[in-house]
């Protein structure tokens, strides 16, 4: 806690041993009114979950399972550009840190050498009010072995010990995902979203290239154009039309 480098973020944190997801406590906390940028860490998740229902590998003590609840005060339809912004945040962490240079493939994942390193679930709490919290997940593979990797994973995962060489401090790690997500948060309420836009854009490996979009009923193929500054993925179709993309599953096609 004193080596924290935020105002906020972290300064209220639940850290656990082990538990079933951090964002499940998160949810819970989130309820009871704790302030915004309260952190749950755990060592170890037992049903670690990731995007479209599927399981997040969370082995003990080998990488940062952490959600971060925050309370915006923005409009609902705003919520997924804290994707983005939890992206970014991550993106500069890892290249602090560790001088590695990972890139962002829509809208959440982080890449090394186009293995994952890194993914982003953001859950919301609201009511009729608006956004009550926004829960956002990070799942970073600090220093895993290939061997703590299910076999499911093994092809298209990775950590940063397996890249680097070397195990890396999930301490600083940790201290400054909190401190970028805080001081682009701040950028972002105060300047809005085009900041943020520009360096998500400039880490990303998706856009201006050929991808396919595979979603819960249909599977799009085109150009993945920009996104939004509502932070949606915009595919152009071969018949030219313009497809906004609110959660799918990228491919990139070469
Ligand atoms: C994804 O890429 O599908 C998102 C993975 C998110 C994993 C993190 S680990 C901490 C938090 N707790 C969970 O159960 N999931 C998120």
């Amino acid at each position: 806690q004193p080596l924290l480098k935020t105002v906020r973020y972290g300064k209220t944190l639940e850290y656990l041993s082990s538990c079933e997801s951090t964002q499940i406590i998160a949810h819970q906390l989130a309820q009871q009114l704790v302030p915004d940028g309260t952190v749950v860490l755990s060592e170890e998740q037992t049903a670690g979950r990731g995007r479209m229902a599927r399981k997040w590998d969370s082995a003990h003590g080998k990488g940062i399972w952490m959600s971060i609840i925050l309370r915006p005060d923005i409009p609902l339809q705003r919520a997924p550009q804290f994707t983005l912004i939890a992206a970014v945040s991550v993106v500069r962490a890892i290249e602090e840190v560790t001088g590695l240079n990972p890139d962002i493939k829509w809208p959440n994942d982080i890449l090394l050498n186009g293995k994952k390193c890194t993914g982003i679930l953001t859950e919301l709490q609201s009511d009729a009010d608006g956004i009550q919290a926004l829960i956002i997940g990070i799942g970073l593979n600090a220093n895993q072995e290939m061997e703590d990797f299910s076999d499911e994973v093994k092809d298209i995962a990775t950590s940063l010990k397996l890249k680097k060489g070397s195990p890396v401090s999930r301490q600083e790690l940790v201290r400054s995902i909190l401190y970028y997500l805080e001081l682009y948060t701040a950028i972002y309420i105060d300047e809005g979203f085009a900041a943020i836009k520009l360096m998500w854009e400039g880490y990303s490996t998706t856009i201006g290239k050929p991808v396919r979009a595979r979603m819960a009923k249909e599977t799009l193929e085109g150009i993945a154009e920009s996104i939004t500054d509502e932070g949606v993925l915009q595919i152009r179709t071969p018949d030219g039309k313009l497809h906004g993309i609110y959660s799918a599953d990228i491919e990139m096609k070469n």
